[in-house]
């Protein structure tokens, strides 16, 4: 294989930039041409690709965002949209394709596959949403984002002894707000996998105020519902003052921690490895300390289950 190309698609995430940096320096490395496609598959369907060197992908390990940029792309959805793509493809002299992004980008990937191009996914989404994966990329600077918010907003709870509910992303998955939860030392933490109890948060609640505690942090994962209606609904129930932030896209953006670097290098050098070994139609992941791969539309049908042992030791803990 002679040239590779690269794309970033879907909700970015923190580390997309340090996998598009593994890709290129390590195909570059192994003697390859590597050609970056600007936002996403419709990038791709519009021929948006420039080739790429060593200094495109300088000074960008630790930078958010992804300097290829991103789409969600309808288009790429209907077949005449895909056979755009594949012409493009050809025009460019492209034999292989990583594509870094969440479950619908990886969706992409098996696409491409089929139409002929060997394609490795990448999980780059903060949701963390992917059962064949212990981790996506993103996912661990999001949840730091989230800590660091509570922290902050603790401070205020405190003060006015109230109690804040934090809305968290994760779309269907609740991982940001269950992993978040546990570091931060939130009250409850309310998921889309377990569903809203409202009678046992508000016990929760008046509970710890009759013990004294000043603070109470709510973590709620959006997949549940809308953190203002469900601080009306505590108010109205406890008589507890009760707050509502969304935290919204601050949690996709930021710098970059150093797990979701290390992990993003291993897997966008992984990529580029599967590809040259001739392989396509695979999905990078993390288990353990293993970096693995298996078949897309088989990490697609795994479905996202609980980790039930991590969502009881928080409701434990946060007694
Ligand atoms: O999939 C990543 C994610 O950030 C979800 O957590 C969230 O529901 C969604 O994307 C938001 O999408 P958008 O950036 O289009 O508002």
């Amino acid at each position: 294989m002679k040239t590779i190309g690269v794309l970033t698609s879907g909700g970015d995430s923190p580390g997309m930039n340090a996998a598009i940096r593994a890709v290129v320096r390590n195909a570059i490395s192994k003697g390859c041409k590597v050609i970056g496609v600007k936002r996403g598959y419709d990038g791709l369907i519009h021929g948006q690709l420039e080739e790429m060197n060593l200094s495109s992908v300088a000074d960008i390990i630790h930078r958010g965002g992804t300097m290829l940029r991103t789409a969600r792309s309808d288009e790429f959805r209907t077949e005449e949209g895909r056979k755009k793509a594949l012409n493009v493809m050809r025009i460019f002299g492209i034999e292989g394709m990583v594509v870094i992004g969440g479950d619908g980008s990886l969706k992409g990937a098996e696409a491409l596959s089929k139409l002929g191009i060997p394609t490795i996914g990448v999980p780059g989404t903060i949701d963390n949403d992917l059962e064949y994966t212990d981790y996506t990329i993103g996912f661990d600077t999001a949840v730091n984002t989230v800590v660091d918010a509570i922290s902050k907003i603790r401070d205020t709870s405190t003060s006015h002894g109230r109690a804040n509910i934090i809305e968290v992303m994760g779309r269907h998955c609740g991982d940001i707000a269950l992993h978040a939860g546990l570091a931060g030392g939130a009250e409850s933490i309310i998921i889309p996998e377990v569903g809203l109890n409202i009678d046992q948060v508000c016990r929760k609640l008046i509970k710890g105020k009759n013990r004294g505690k000043l603070h109470s942090i709510i973590l709620l994962a959006e997949g549940v519902g809308g953190a203002i209606e469900l601080g009306a609904t505590i108010e109205e129930k406890t008589g507890i003052e009760t707050r509502a932030t969304i935290l919204g896209h601050i949690q996709r953006g930021g710098s970059p921690t150093a797990f979701d670097r290390v992990l993003a290098s291993k897997m966008g050098a992984k990529a580029v490895d599967l590809l040259l070994e001739g392989k396509g139609s695979l999905a990078i992941g993390i288990k353990g300390s293993d970096i693995i791969s298996i078949d897309i539309q088989e990490a697609l049908e795994i479905k996202k289950q609980l980790d039930k042992g991590t969502y009881e030791l928080a409701d434990i803990l946060s007694i």
